[in-house]
């Protein structure tokens, strides 16, 4: 097997939204995140803990999607290495030139065998320090990106690739009776994760996750919101995650992309880190007060785009299966209900 690309980190998503104006109302003036650059039909956004140019772009577009996922690699030669990587696996891949995102050196553009569009990048511009500038932050207080959750219909497959592109698994939702995987998390920086897998129709996006300081600044966002009489774009939460212990909260902006405001994870550094395995059916793995899931959080993922920015046929899941004692949901991170088929 080839060597992949060392990859430092989830760094940046690439979003696609219909109404720029109206998006940076909500990204920029009710959430808080910075604006690092703009230019016409397109915005730059980063949080208060990031030193490079941005993790979050925004370009309008005909249709809500995401147009990639960007990995941070460690040196210039894993450019190369992500090349070859996804040439192997007969994947579409390719190069772009320094600058055609603004902020960003050269590229590698691939998609991975699930479909997913990734951009792999070493270069990136540095930009001001902003991180004890407590005069500019407001909203949710934004940190930096911490993780992407992504919906595809085969676990297994991803978990496949991403163990060889040098992932780890810090968590799991399964059936332990059976073996079956119902959403990994998977990490390259030491935290609990930087991608997360979830069983559902895909390849879509569920949802990009932001870390911010403290779980006050999750339950200020919350009275902000209630403030101004936005509540509405609350979906779920505030909460205590099973899966990383994570305090929660979950947003939809004006056009359904699924943020999530996250803070206290825990460390996954160690080499001889084990991975935690939830069963599927216990209660406290996606709330670990064992709220109740709202049903929208089953639905609402938004397509990806492919290399030439047209967006990628959906492989529907099964919403439903039947076992012998069960009637079940499969929801985005494993079972959503457990009905008594009688
Ligand atoms: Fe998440």
């Amino acid at each position: 097997m080839n060597t992949p690309p060392d990859i430092v980190r989830v760094a940046y998503v690439d979003l696609v939204v219909t109404d720029l104006q109206r998006a940076r109302d909500w990204w920029v003036d009710l959430i808080g995140f910075h604006v690092q650059d703009e230019a016409p039909g397109v915005l730059y956004l980063r949080g208060y803990e990031e030193f490079v140019h941005h993790s979050v772009v925004l370009r309008e577009g005909p249709i809500a999607a995401c147009a990639r996922i960007g990995f941070r690699v460690r040196t210039d030669d894993c450019l190369d290495r992500a090349e070859k990587f996804f040439r192997d696996r007969g994947c579409a891949v390719q190069r772009v030139a320094a600058g055609a995102t603004t902020g960003l050196g050269e590229a590698v553009r691939a998609v991975d065998p699930l479909g997913f569009t990734l951009e792999f990048v070493h270069q990136m511009e540095r930009v001001e320090p902003l991180v004890q500038r407590y005069d500019l932050r407001r909203g949710a207080s934004i940190n930096r990106l911490d993780h992407v959750n992504v919906a595809t219909p085969s676990i297994d497959d991803s978990y496949e690739v991403y163990t060889d592109l040098g992932f780890g698994l810090s968590e799991t939702i399964e059936d332990t009776a059976d073996g079956t995987l119902y959403a990994t998390w998977m990490f390259r920086k030491q935290t609990v994760h930087d991608m997360a897998f979830t069983m559902g129709s895909g390849p879509m996006l569920h949802h990009v996750a932001f870390a911010v300081p403290e779980s006050h600044n999750i339950l200020g966002l919350a009275d902000v919101l209630g403030a101004h009489d936005q509540a509405h774009w609350i979906e779920r939460g505030p909460g205590r995650h099973g899966v990383s212990n994570a305090f929660y909260l979950y947003l939809r902006d004006p056009d359904g992309h699924r943020i999530e405001i996250y803070t206290t994870d825990y460390f996954t550094g160690d080499p001889d880190h084990e991975p935690i395995r939830w069963d599927v059916h216990d209660e406290r793995r996606r709330d670990f007060w064992a709220n109740p899931i709202v049903p929208t959080w089953y639905s609402g993922s938004v397509p990806v785009l492919d290399l030439d920015g047209n967006p990628t046929p959906i492989v529907e899941q099964a919403a439903k299966e039947t076992t012998a004692a069960k009637k079940v949901t499969v929801g985005a991170d494993g079972l959503g209900t457990v009905v008594d088929d009688d």
